[in-house]
Formats: C-alpha cells, sequence, structure tokens
C-alpha cells in the first residue's frame, strides 16, 4: 500500500520550497502524493505553480484583497480540514511559517493526522519579530510529529524546546534544491530568465542593488523608512535599484508613492521564480527582508543586508555573507554605503556560503517519510 501523503501550502515561498518534495513524492511508487493549495497567495503562488509544473489537487482560492489574519486563518482551518476529511491523508506536509502552515498542522492535529513540519526549529526568540511567524512556527513544532530542521540550529532549536530529538532531523533546506533545480533550467533555457535585458541596458555601468520588501512588522513606520533609505541609494550615481515589488497593498502604497519617478529605480512587478534567480545573479548586493532571499543569496555568493531587527536564520550571519541592519534609514544607507565605498568590506562578504542545504534536501525528507 503506498503512503498517503497530502502536502499543503499557499504563499510564493512555501511554494518555492516545497516543489522540490512534491517532485521527489509524485516520482515515488512508495506514495499517493496529493496537493492542497490554500492560495493564500493568488499570483505569486500561481507564478511557482507554472514554473514547477504543479497541478494541485485541491485548491482553495482563498485570498480576499489586504486579508486579516482572523479571517484568513478561520477559512483556512475550516478548508483545509475540510480536504483533510476527503483525502484521509497518512501524514499533511506544511512548510515554513506561515497562516497556511499553522492552520494546516493544526487541522491535521485535530484529525489526529501525524504532522511533517518542513524548515522546522527557526526560532527568533521574539514573537512579535517576524510576526505573526514565530508564533505560526513554535504552534507547528508543538504539532509536528517529523521536524525537518534545515540546520543544526535548528535542531538544536527543538531540542531545547523538549521536542522528542527521534522526531528531529538535519535535513537542509529545499530551498537550496529548488535553486539548483532553477539554475539547471535556466541553463537549458536562457529564455525563461531573459526578460530583464532591457534594465541591464538601462543600467550598464551601475551597480544594482537587489530589493525586496514585505515584513507585517515593519508596516508603517519601517516600510516608510526602507523606501526613505531606498530613494537615497538610488541617488548615488553609481548604482541602480531593481525592487519587485510584493503583491501586499500595504507594501505596494508605499513604495509606489515615494519611489515613484525616479531615474534609477525600477519598481517591478513580482518577478517570477527564474527572473528573481536571476536579479540576484545580477545584483552587486541585495536588501530585503525576506526570508528566503537569506538564504538565496548566501547560496549565490551576493552579500545580503537584512532590514530585519531579529533574524531566524543566523547561519548567513555567522558565515559573514548576511548583516542585520534594522529599519533606520541612516544605519542602511550607511551600511549599504560601507559595501559599495570599501571594497574589503565587499570582498569579506562575497563569497559563497551554503549554510543552508547541499541541494539534497528534499531525497532526505522522502526517505523521512517512508520509514
Ligand atoms: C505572507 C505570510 C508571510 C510570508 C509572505 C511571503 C502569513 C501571515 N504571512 O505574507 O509569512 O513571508 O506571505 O510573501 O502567512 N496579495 C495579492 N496577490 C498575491 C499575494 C498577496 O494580491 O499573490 C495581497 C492580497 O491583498 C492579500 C495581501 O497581499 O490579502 C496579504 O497576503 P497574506 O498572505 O495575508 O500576507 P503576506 O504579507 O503576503
Ligand atoms: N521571489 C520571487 N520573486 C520576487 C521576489 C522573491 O520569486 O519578485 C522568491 C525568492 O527567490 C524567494 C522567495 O520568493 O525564494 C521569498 O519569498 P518572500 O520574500 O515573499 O517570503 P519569505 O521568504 O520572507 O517568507
Amino acid at each position: 500500500m503506498s503512503r498517503r501523503i497530502l502536502t499543503i501550502f499557499g504563499t510564493r515561498p512555501e511554494a518555492i520550497k516545497l516543489f522540490p518534495l512534491v517532485h521527489a513524492l509524485a516520482a515515488d511508487a512508495r506514495f499517493a502524493s496529493r496537493v492542497c493549495v490554500s492560495a493564500q497567495h493568488r499570483g505569486m503562488l500561481d507564478q511557482v505553480l507554472a514554473i514547477a509544473a504543479i497541478a494541485p489537487d485541491h485548491d482553495l482560492d482563498l485570498m480576499r484583497p489586504d486579508q486579516s489574519l482572523d479571517a484568513l486563518t478561520a477559512d483556512l482551518l475550516t478548508g483545509l480540514g475540510r480536504v483533510m476529511d476527503e483525502e484521509r491523508p497518512d501524514w499533511v506536509v506544511v512548510q515554513g511559517d506561515t497562516a497556511t502552515a499553522m492552520a494546516g498542522a493544526l487541522a491535521a492535529y485535530y484529525r489526529k493526522i501525524p504532522v511533517a513540519h518542513v524548515e522546522a526549529g527557526l526560532r527568533s526568540g521574539n514573537i512579535h519579530h517576524p510576526w505573526p511567524e514565530e508564533v505560526n512556527r513554535k504552534i507547528v513544532g508543538t504539532i509536528a510529529a517529523l521536524h525537518c530542521a534545515p540546520t543544526e540550529t535548528a535542531a538544536e532549536a527543538l531540542r531545547r524546546e523538549n521536542v522528542d530529538p527521534a522526531t528531529i532531523h538535519v535535513t537542509g533546506n529545499t530551498v537550496i534544491d529548488a535553486l539548483h533545480w532553477i539554475t539547471a533550467r535556466i541553463a537549458a533555457e536562457p529564455g525563461l530568465a531573459a526578460g530583464l535585458a532591457d534594465l541591464e541596458r538601462r543600467f550598464a555601468g551601475r551597480r544594482i542593488i537587489g530589493v525586496t520588501s514585505h515584513r507585517r512588522e515593519n508596516f508603517g513606520q519601517g516600510m516608510q523608512a526602507i523606501a526613505a533609505a531606498i530613494r537615497r541609494l538610488a541617488a548615488r550615481e553609481d548604482v541602480a535599484v531593481i525592487f519587485p515589488v510584493h503583491l501586499n497593498p500595504n507594501v505596494r502604497q508605499v513604495m509606489n508613492t515615494e519611489l515613484a519617478g525616479l531615474d534609477n529605480l525600477a519598481l517591478l512587478e513580482p518577478l517570477d521564480y527564474p527572473h528573481f534567480a536571476r536579479l540576484i545573479d545580477l545584483s552587486y548586493l541585495m536588501l530585503t527582508d525576506s526570508g528566503g532571499v537569506q538564504e538565496e543569496a548566501p547560496a549565490l555568493g551576493k552579500p545580503v543586508l537584512v532590514m530585519r531587527e531579529t533574524t531566524e536564520r543566523p547561519e548567513g550571519v555567522a558565515a559573514g555573507t548576511a548583516r542585520l541592519v534594522g529599519t533606520d534609514a541612516d544605519r542602511i544607507v550607511a551600511e549599504a554605503g560601507r559595501l559599495l565605498d570599501d571594497p574589503d568590506a565587499y570582498a569579506a562578504m562575497a563569497r559563497a556560503h551554503n549554510p543552508f542545504g547541499d541541494g539534497k534536501s528534499a531525497a532526505r525528507i522522502v526517505e523521512l517519510l517512508a520509514a
């Protein structure tokens, strides 16, 4: 009898980090693999489903404009519960720390279905940074029967919380599997990531700063400060900024107001994954508050300045490729300026590291699910 696995996700980063596992499960006769998307994100999720060629078995289509956390969570809980009652899986797989992951784990727990948590054990130690993700992942961690920790640091965080050590496995982060996969796809089919060529020509001779920003805890003052910092950096003669703007209206409203009409700054719609990988490649440095970008940039040897007060991914900082710079505009400009003006400081950060995995994480998780 093949083991029935229901993999659940809803946002862009979950889709990127789970497609390698979905591919591996689908190719393995030991499993009957089913996929449910909550569509907590719509457009940004669909971009990933398209490139990874995943057709979900269930699509709850839950995204609402500027959705509140409580309404989203309520819809997720009942919607995902219904799918579990229909599918009756042996395992539910969730990833990371989104509302979808948290509600998926809770609905499975209510049905006594064991949960496998991919990217388990990330902790900032502060329930308000990142918000609400720190609490989401602690809830999933309390419920999960299998914890796939990306690093030894993450495994240790779970042991400190008295999670049964027999259920914790260091698998690496599937984000590196995804990055290897997309790099190979682009090498075979360069047209997949050729859409930035016009910007490359427009910004020739300038060093590119790639930017993303979307964190809820930065809404308001934090986002205003980030916008002010980017504006000042884009005023430099030797710099151009490429900023694909997240679809969250709280981000777009600020960035589209504060950063419109600047010569050396391109505000773009969210890039699909191959084009975003290309943007990291083109960039001299990345400026971000994203979790996933903190993992991808070190793997590609690009310095990354993290516009957050805390990080649950200390490995990039320890490896020297990432630096926490907070959301104070002066600090962001100063730290970016240091990398732009001091070649030694730049060289010290611009080295490829793979603290987050070797690209074989999905294969390890498959074996754990089979065991
Ligand atoms: C969510 C996750 C966050 C993750 C981020 C990745 C939660 C609580 N938050 O944050 O952990 O880091 O995704 O990007 O789970 N929207 C669109 N189209 C899209 C996506 C979003 O229009 O494809 C807009 C909608 O108006 C939506 C809003 O963005 O209501 C917020 O989306 P939501 O998933 O609730 O939160 P994010 O801020 O995207
Ligand atoms: N990403 C993308 N297009 C973009 C910006 C980001 O494909 O325009 C990818 C990026 O490569 C990474 C993931 O989205 O894998 C990060 O997602 P996000 O920053 O939205 O969420 P987080 O990782 O902070 O949860």
